[in-house]
């Protein structure tokens, strides 16, 4: 199957989510943030994810910026990190930036000589995304960087993947949808995208009827699919 576009999901999948709490514990002198950072990490993004959902379910207005600040919040307090406001505008901050993955311009470059337009997908608010596309030099790789507030729902919701099409004027049955959240391509399969899953954790697949096309365990292999 040639397609004609790839549309990528943004947090997890081209930017490191975990490049905010690694780079505030590296320079702190905090010990217990030097100890934990990863924990840290892991707990702001499994509530970042879990209150889009919940946002979805009881049909509440917010955005990717205040669920990103609040679910920090929760985070630091579980780690016993909260005391210190200055640790949390420092790890907003580097989350506004952002930090892609090491391999995320190698491939960008590489898809980018193809015949195939590359576009982003993201639960991101457009401040959040053109942020962290300008400050990481990646934004002149895409058509599109469309964020969820054009229907102000999170993803998986049908109306989100919608978009691809309304907003970016792709068909359906040509575009290749990457993410490297479980959830995000069971959404995407079911909508009726090509999907690969970027398992950088070697995660099992969702036990779920929609599973991904291709599997790979580095963005650079989806040149692969082109070769
Ligand atoms: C995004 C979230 C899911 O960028 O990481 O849409």
């Amino acid at each position: 199957m040639q397609y004609k576009s790839i549309v990528f999901d943004a947090y997890g999948t081209l930017f490191d989510i975990n490049a905010a709490a690694r780079k505030s514990a590296l320079v702190s002198s905090n010990s217990l943030l030097k100890s934990s950072w990863e924990g840290l990490a892991e707990i702001w993004r499994k509530k970042q994810i879990e209150y889009t959902w919940l946002q979805n379910i009881l049909n509440c207005k917010t955005d990717f910026s205040d669920i990103t600040s609040k679910a920090l919040d929760f985070a630091l307090e579980e780690m016993a990190l909260a005391e210190d406001p200055k640790l949390r505008e420092n790890l907003l901050d580097l989350y506004w930036t952002s930090e892609v993955y090491p391999e995320t311009g190698q491939i960008l470059n590489e898809l980018n000589v193809l015949n195939v337009k590359l576009a982003i997908l993201s639960n991101g608010t457009p401040g959040m995304l053109q942020s962290a596309c300008v400050s990481t030099g990646i934004n002149k790789y895409f058509d599109f960087i469309v964020s969820v507030d054009e229907v102000g729902i999170f993803k998986p919701d049908k109306r989100v993947y919608e978009l691809v099409n309304s907003k970016m004027g792709y068909q359906t049955s040509e575009v290749l949808f990457v993410s490297s959240n479980g959830w995000d391509i069971v959404g995407a399969t079911k909508y009726g995208f090509s999907t690969a899953w970027i398992n950088r954790g070697k995660k099992p697949v969702e036990r779920l009827p929609w599973r991904p096309n291709h599997e790979f365990s580095k963005l650079t292999q989806l040149i692969d699919i082109f070769d």
